[in-house]
């Protein structure tokens, strides 16, 4: 709603934009009457840019805060499993127990994927990266789910949101195994979320596979703590794609597609090459001074984040669950007292205060899923199947906003102004 005015004026032009304010957060200046005084804004990487309007997720990054449909990610972490996530960020409120049975139900036996799917596989290299062979058999699931799918159809929409949450998990563990060179291994409808996916990725047909309940705690908060981040880079990415109209299984590639730059989720790999890389703590101030080189690329992976300016809330759970994890497997992981010195290092260097730097949620994510026994090429795949829920809840929204409208930026125009062309010989 508007709430103000914002009075611009450029040379003898003079305009005034409505400010509107949301229910918390900044309020924003309402900018689309600008181009009728022939004038665009300018925000290359949408530093101060709001690209819609959504009632999912709040974050604020000066306090720390990271809401989902109004709850703390802290509780939700606490006292909330995967699936009630999934539910209120699809549908916008924490469902009942018997909303919850049912939708658990309906996920439950939505996670086999056709046999076809193997196939896909065979066309990959073995030794091909996770990330790789998600993207193409994720964009391939399209094939599939397109014919009858009229994405204006809400029903249609909450069909493929609750068929892409329940099929990612066998698709990631699918990437897993076949990267090692085992059997792919079906769902199975009486284990939980987390413990399915630990059972497709860890069981073999030769012994039984006993999931820990430990660990599929572990990973249904790790599910949680990754299942959405507002505007972030590849729910963008599915945002853009979908507001064409695109089937929802191949924007969801494209958000698999841009998670996996090493800026964005592909940093939990990185990060953990990282500590693996530095090796002790005696190395540490070694890699902080090469992070404060202007001259050289390298970065501390896991740190700094666009909006989160003081700490990201994510990976205060993710430390405290890292702790749990090692100790309840009895795992002493000399990574961890890298990743605890490393941390402790750089929040009182002046530097890393000073650019607001401190472990964001890819940080700490990496050492749990390392002592569960998940490769590091995997850790951008678990990223993706648990921000998917995100992803096409964003995706929902958009498409059920009146007045949605296919997303087109313009740009500041630097290159040749208008010249004769001269043919060639030929
Ligand atoms: C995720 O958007 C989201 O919400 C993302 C995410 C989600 O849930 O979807 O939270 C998940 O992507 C977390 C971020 C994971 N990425 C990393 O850990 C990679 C390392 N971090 C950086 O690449 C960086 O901090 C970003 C990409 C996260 C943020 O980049 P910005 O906001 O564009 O900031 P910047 O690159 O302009 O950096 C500001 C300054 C720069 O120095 P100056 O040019 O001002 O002198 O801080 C420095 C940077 O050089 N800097 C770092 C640094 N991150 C920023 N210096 C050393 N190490 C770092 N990690």
């Amino acid at each position: 709603m508007a709430a103000d005015k914002a009075v611009l004026k450029v040379g003898d032009k003079e305009i005034e934009l409505p400010v509107l304010k949301g229910s918390a957060g900044q309020d924003v200046i309402d900018v689309r009457a600008l181009g009728s005084i022939g004038y665009f804004t300018f925000d290359p990487g949408f530093m101060a840019t709001g690209s819609c309007e959504s009632e999912i997720t709040f974050i604020d990054g000066a306090k720390g805060v990271l809401l989902h449909r109004g709850f703390s990610i802290e509780e939700l972490a606490r006292d909330a499993d995967y699936l009630e996530v999934c539910y209120m960020l699809l549908h916008g409120n924490a469902p009942s127990s018997a909303e919850y049975a049912d939708f658990k139900g309906t996920i439950t036996r939505h996670t086999m994927v056709n046999e076809s799917v193997n196939k896909f596989f065979q066309g990959f290299r073995p030794d091909a990266h996770p990330m790789a062979m998600l993207c193409g058999t994720v964009g391939a699931m399209s094939s599939f789910y397109h014919d009858d799918l009229d994405v204006s159809d809400q029903s249609m929409r909450l069909r493929s949101a609750y068929r892409l949450v329940a099929k990612m998990p066998t698709l990631v563990a699918m990437c897993y195994k076949y990267n090692i060179g085992q059997p792919f291994v079906y769902p199975r409808n009486d284990l939980s979320y987390a413990e399915n996916f630990l059972n497709m990725m860890f069981s073999v047909p030769a012994e039984d596979y006993k999931v820990s309940p430990a660990v599929a705690r572990a990973v249904d908060r790790i599910f949680t703590l990754h299942a959405d981040h507002e505007q972030n880079a590849s729910t963008s990415t599915v945002r853009l794609a979908g507001s064409s109209g695109a089937n929802p299984y191949a924007c969801i590639a494209a958000g698999v597609a841009s998670l996996w730059g090493p800026a964005h989720g592909g940093a939990n790999e990185a990060c953990l090459n990282m500590l693996e890389e530095i090796g002790s703590v005696d190395k540490i101030p070694e890699y902080i001074a090469k992070a404060k080189d202007k001259s050289d690329p390298f970065r501390l992976m896991g740190f700094g984040h666009r909006v989160y300016k003081n700490y990201d809330p994510r990976a205060t759970v993710m430390r405290e669950s890292c702790h749990e994890v090692l100790q309840e497997l009895k795992v002493d992981d000399p990574l961890l007292d890298v990743a605890m010195e490393l941390e402790r290092i750089a929040l009182e260097d002046d530097y890393f205060k000073s650019k607001k730097l401190f472990p964001n949620v890819d940080f700490y994510s990496g050492i749990i899923l390392k002592a569960i026994g998940i490769p590091t090429n995997m850790f951008t795949c678990i990223f993706a199947l648990a921000r998917t829920v995100g992803w096409i809840s964003h995706w929902h929204e958009m498409l059920s906003q009146p007045g949605q409208k296919i997303g087109r930026p313009r740009q500041l125009y630097t290159g040749e102004t208008q010249k004769p062309y001269t043919p060639i010989e030929k």
